[in-house]
């Protein structure tokens, strides 16, 4: 929707005019899965897909939110907040404000619209996008001064403890903190932050349409095994914290000692660290093929040892590598589902939505959803009067 329909939707729901627009997007990881829980490196940036926000204050200490794409209306007291199961979508601004007065900051009650366009489901993080819009619109409409580090900080806090996802730090960094026409390369330990020009580079994503519903008990089950990883190699390494301080060498001495499939998940985050580092040099460099070619053994990775693929994955990556002109595709986001991100010369790009459409279709049954994305810049706040 455009932001004139958005604020006239406002308008007539609340018979007033919002006084702010939030702008937060979605992202996309072009490199570095499951790591980021490991205190590794990461590499997304925002798509310009975003969850929108339009508030205004009231002082009676409710909350009222309006969700357009679900055509539902929720209020709710601001001093009792509990988790919503009729109305799920709710719980992101629900657990920021519980985290936000929990921290101590003196918020009142709200009248907000929320719409957006980020797929949900797919590996894109509508998630952290809507976490990071509330954080956002409650952070400038009480004027609560908070600074970005902790907007992430209480965004991620939200997915944790909240809405129980035990997430790592990397989508709601991007969707804070990403630049216009670059990527992010994030240290997840320091949180040092890179920006990585990709204005030449050209991305399309496309989406399975399929969503797994096991993705939450599986990923958490990854986080053990990486724990576990960590704990073998200790006997050897004493002074690691996490996977990230294990280097390749060190992985290729020790790794007999390790019991699969915990192997196999240490191999993938120790070699997914150094391939997010050596992809940004070549992104630097403007090396796509180069890049293209570590997407490529990403999903080899990440579909071989850490096991988060699945077949529609794998048959959209197929397609990709099948294709003259593409350079790399790779699953983004935590998997069982989701997307492809797809790195492709600009004059194939119709030629190659056209063919994963029909054979994808074959196969499936069913059409994958194929758009081409731009990074663009992190959450924004605009006052409206
Ligand atoms: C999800 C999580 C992220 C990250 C990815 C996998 O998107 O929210 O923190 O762990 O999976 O890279």
């Amino acid at each position: 929707m455009t932001d004139s329909q958005l604020i006239a939707k406002f308008e007539e729901i609340y018979g007033k005019r919002p006084s702010l627009m939030v702008k937060a997007p979605g992202r996309v990881n072009l490199i570095g899965e499951h790591t980021d829980y490991n205190d590794g490196f990461v590499l997304p940036m925002a798509i310009n897909r975003y969850s929108v926000m339009l508030a205004s204050q009231r002082n009676d200490r409710v909350i009222s939110i309006y969700a357009e794409n679900y055509g539902s209306l929720v209020r709710f007291p601001i001093d009792n907040i509990e988790y919503d199961n009729e109305h799920k979508w709710s719980n992101y601004q629900r657990g920021v404000i519980k985290v936000l007065k929990a921290e101590g900051y003196d918020i009142n009650g709200m009248d907000a619209l929320l719409w957006g366009d980020v797929p949900v489901g797919a590996g894109l993080s509508s998630s952290a996008s809507v976490e990071a819009a509330t954080v956002l619109t409650l952070n400038a409409l009480w004027n609560l001064n908070i600074s970005p580090l902790n907007m992430i900080k209480f965004a991620k806090q939200t997915e944790n403890e909240f809405v129980g996802v035990n997430c790592g730090i990397m989508d709601q960094f991007a969707a804070f903190l990403s630049k216009r026409n670059h990527a992010l390369l994030l240290d997840c330990r320091s949180l040092e932050h890179e920006y990585i020009p990709v204005r030449d580079a050209r991305f399309i994503i496309c989406d399975t349409r399929v969503r797994r519903e096991l993705s939450n008990s599986s990923y958490n089950e990854r986080r053990e095994e990486c724990r576990e990883g960590v704990k073998v190699l200790r006997k050897w390494l004493p002074n690691i914290e996490t996977l990230r301080d294990v280097k390749v060498e060190n992985f290729i001495k020790y790794r007999e000692a390790i019991p699969l499939p915990v192997r196999n998940r240490v191999e993938h985050v120790v070699k997914e660290n150094d391939r997010v580092l050596k992809g940004a040099r070549f992104l630097k460099a403007g090396k796509f093929k180069d890049f293209g070619e570590l997407m490529y053994e990403s999903h080899n990775s990440l579909k071989n040892l850490y096991e988060v693929s699945c077949y529609e994955l794998d048959l959209l990556v197929d397609i990709a590598r099948e294709t003259n002109g593409v350079l790399g595709a790779r699953m983004t986001g935590a998997g069982f589902g989701g997307c492809v991100i797809v790195l492709i010369e600009d004059k194939v790009f119709k030629k190659f939505k056209t063919k994963a459409a029909i054979e994808y279709k074959k196969e499936k049954g069913l059409e994958p959803n194929i758009f081409v994305v731009e990074a663009s810049d992190g959450a924004r706040a605009s006052f409206l009067i």
